[in-house]
């Protein structure tokens, strides 16, 4: 049984596995219930059968152990299933130290992946196999949700905020990416193509000189959002173009703002004494809407970037703020 749901429902990574064992668990003991149940009513029927006009049905009172046993065995039962679920899905979704990251913007209606090095590919998302992937999502328009079912993984994509996916491909081969959120005429074009390669293959890939299939296959798209340059690189130069330098330093020196030295990934303590984790949402949110969480120590002075920068940028300035941690 476990091998015919695997062939009905491929799955390709750490997580996709573990969920076809937790469906193939609950099929297989659903199943064993659901016939037991239905045999002993069945057999029931017909050996409690009424056999004559003047037979009675004796009265029977209920059972406290029955009972008592039925309903503690299935308490139990989806306890320990709750732990066991919850104990992955939580480390599923937490972030991992060697993990790499892609960032994802979806649009009507297709979707743009970017890598660090900053080519932009649209439709086309290429991993190594057997690493962590995060995947730093956001939205250009309205609500999508990246949705790759071999992965087991599913994601919504929000306008003006970053989401997360992560995932670990298992299997070298080549996937779908759905869109799995209503949004407008053609939501059901919007399909892309997942390659998991080989290290070798990706690590060949990213420097240019992978010769498999996919080198026709996969194209860089038009859109050519860092100049050559990567995405660091294109954050630095956002940084120096917006001037940001004239408040805020990268070598822990205090102007009139912050220094982005170490920020990433700190805790930050607010003025009112809040403390929040500087993470992409919050440089997000800081770029758009500054006067929301002031840093302790600083006066509110920043002007918003809100409508003057695209998400590639912003993400182009997160990946520069998250290179000086
Ligand atoms: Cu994007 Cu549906």
């Amino acid at each position: 049984m476990l091998s015919l749901s695997l062939n009905f429902l491929p799955s390709a990574s750490v997580s996709g596995d573990k969920f076809m064992l937790y469906f193939t668990t609950i099929f297989i003991i659903g199943t064993i219930l659901f016939v037991g149940t239905l045999g002993v009513g069945i057999y029931f029927a017909f050996k409690y059968k009424r056999k004559s006009d003047n037979d009675e049905t004796p009265y029977i009172p209920h059972n406290y152990l029955v009972e008592f046993l039925s309903v503690f065995g299935i308490s139990v039962w989806v306890a320990i299933f709750f732990i066991w679920g919850w104990r992955d899905y939580k480390d599923f979704i937490s972030p991992k130290m060697d993990e790499y990251e892609i960032n994802v913007i979806g649009q009507q209606w297709n979707w743009q992946i970017q890598y660090a090095n900053g080519k932009t590919f649209t439709n086309e998302l290429i991993v190594p196999v057997d690493r962590h992937i995060h995947l730093a999502m956001t939205s250009k328009d309205v609500l999508h949700s990246f949705f790759i079912p071999e992965f087991r993984v599913k994601m919504d994509t929000i306008p003006g905020q970053y989401t997360s996916l992560r995932f670990t491909p298992n299997k070298v081969g080549t996937y779908t990416i759905y869109c799995a959120e209503y949004c407008g005429t053609s939501h059901s074009k919007m399909i892309g193509k997942v390659y998991v390669l080989s290290q070798k293959d990706f690590q060949d890939w990213l420097d240019g000189v992978y010769q498999g299939e996919l080198a026709q296959e996969t194209k860089p798209s038009n859109q050519d959002s860092g100049n050559g340059m990567t995405l660091v690189e294109a954050g630095e130069h956002l940084y120096r173009s917006k001037t940001c330098y004239t408040c805020h330093t990268t070598n822990g020196d205090t102007l009139i703002g912050p220094s982005f030295k170490g920020l990433f990934g700190s805790e930050v303590e607010l003025i009112g004494g809040t403390k929040i984790l500087a993470d992409e949402n919050y440089i997000r949110e800081s770029l758009m809407d500054p006067m929301k969480k002031v840093v302790k120590g600083f006066s509110p002075t920043m002007p918003t970037y809100r409508g003057m920068l695209t998400d590639t940028e912003i993400n182009q300035i997160v990946a520069f703020i998250k290179a000086k941690r």
